[in-house]
């Protein structure tokens, strides 16, 4: 099985998570949510509405019919189903590959339960070998990069791509993440950052991980 197929798998396995009728979901970012988006469509009248994290999911939805709704309309939300970059033994994740990490982090905020589907290639001992994308506004980004390369990081910004708020990435490379609450805390604290893919202190409740033999097992 190649990681598409993986991405397939897991995506199936999280629809048993819809184990209520006329829910309001939130929906992450990312070509393991789209597949669990084309999953759901067959299913689509168990949902009543979704809270999109991005305007690429957003679109996905309203293409196949979903009734796409603001936060600021529902309030908290049951569930937040999204994919990840790197997953530690304690749910804890880097997302922002797709650059959607802040409205990410927001709707996972709200959620009662996130449920995160991986596969097995994104389980990491050790969070960082993904590089940690860090979304900034425009004129604060020299300054940030600079605080970054304090934190031990190389951060590299992500030409030519602004994020769904207007914001730009950095991705930050070699970053050792043993201490990833801290470390979440000192990035949020730096002037300039609006967010960054370090999601520690609200990971996910359950992730989900593919095999390669497309057996899917809980963590
Ligand atoms: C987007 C994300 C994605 O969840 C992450 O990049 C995984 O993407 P994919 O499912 O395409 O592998 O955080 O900001």
């Amino acid at each position: 099985m190649n990681q598409d197929d993986m991405k397939k798998a897991v995506a199936r396995a999280a629809l048993d998570y819809l184990n209520e009728y006329d829910m309001v979901i939130g929906m992450g970012t990312g070509s393991t949510v789209n597949y669990f988006i084309d999953l759901l469509s067959s299913v689509k009248s168990r949902v009543d509405a979704v809270v999109s994290s991005s305007d690429a999911t957003t679109a996905k939805l309203k293409a196949l019919g979903f009734h796409v709704k603001e936060l600021n309309q529902t309030g908290d939300i049951l569930l937040y189903f999204d994919g990840a970059d790197e997953c530690d033994q304690h749910n804890r994740l880097i997302k922002g590959g797709g650059g959607a990490l802040t409205r990410e982090k927001v709707v996972a905020e709200a959620a009662e339960k996130f449920i995160c589907m991986i596969d097995e290639t994104k389980r990491v001992d050790l969070l960082g070998g993904f590089p940690l994308a860090v979304e900034v506004i425009p004129m604060a980004r020299s300054l940030v990069a600079r605080k970054l390369v304090k934190l031990g990081g190389q951060p590299v910004f992500r030409q030519g791509f602004v994020t769904d708020n207007g914001g730009e990435i950095l991705d930050v490379h070699h970053l050792k993440i043993t201490d990833p609450v801290t470390l979440e805390q000192e990035i949020n604290a730096i002037p300039g950052v609006i967010s960054h893919g370090l999601f520690a202190r609200r990971g996910a409740d359950i992730t989900l991980i593919a095999d390669s033999s497309g057996q899917v097992k809980t963590q």
